[in-house]
């Protein structure tokens, strides 16, 4: 697959109060393309990460340092994020597939959610090229 605006760390704002929930529904492993949240940095983003919204990560890793785990774990597992840190989808040899569940008071005009018109286009358009 090409890359992704999902494999490069980003943040997203859904809305003043969102959460996110994923479960895995497979099994995600070290080879698969597991999930990637950066702790803490929901509440250490700049002006210039909102403007960008894409970071490189080395500036994310030497911002953040030890504090970028993968998500991994079996069939099941649960985890819970503010989309408004950094996160991305680690572009690995197996795939995952996840629930997503997004909950947000509202969108706006700064809201680029999956389910804008614009992105489910987008997403569609990768699905008829695999
Ligand atoms: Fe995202």
């Amino acid at each position: 697959m090409p890359d992704h605006n999902q494999n490069k760390l980003h943040f997203d704002y859904a809305g003043w109060e969102s959460l996110n929930i994923f479960v895995y529904l497979t099994d995600v492993l070290q080879e698969s393309s597991y999930h990637i949240y950066v702790k803490g940095s929901a509440k250490k983003i700049k002006l210039w990460d909102v403007i960008r919204q894409i970071v490189p990560a080395s500036e994310v890793a030497e911002r953040f340092k030890d504090r970028i785990p993968p998500i991994t774990g079996p069939a099941g597992t649960l985890f819970i994020e503010n989309a408004e840190g950094f996160h991305c989808r680690h572009k690995g040899s197996e795939r995952r597939v996840i629930l997503n569940m997004l909950f947000t008071s509202h969108r706006n005009l700064l809201s680029h959610g999956r389910s804008s018109h614009k992105t489910l286009e987008r997403r569609d358009r990768v699905f008829e090229e695999i």
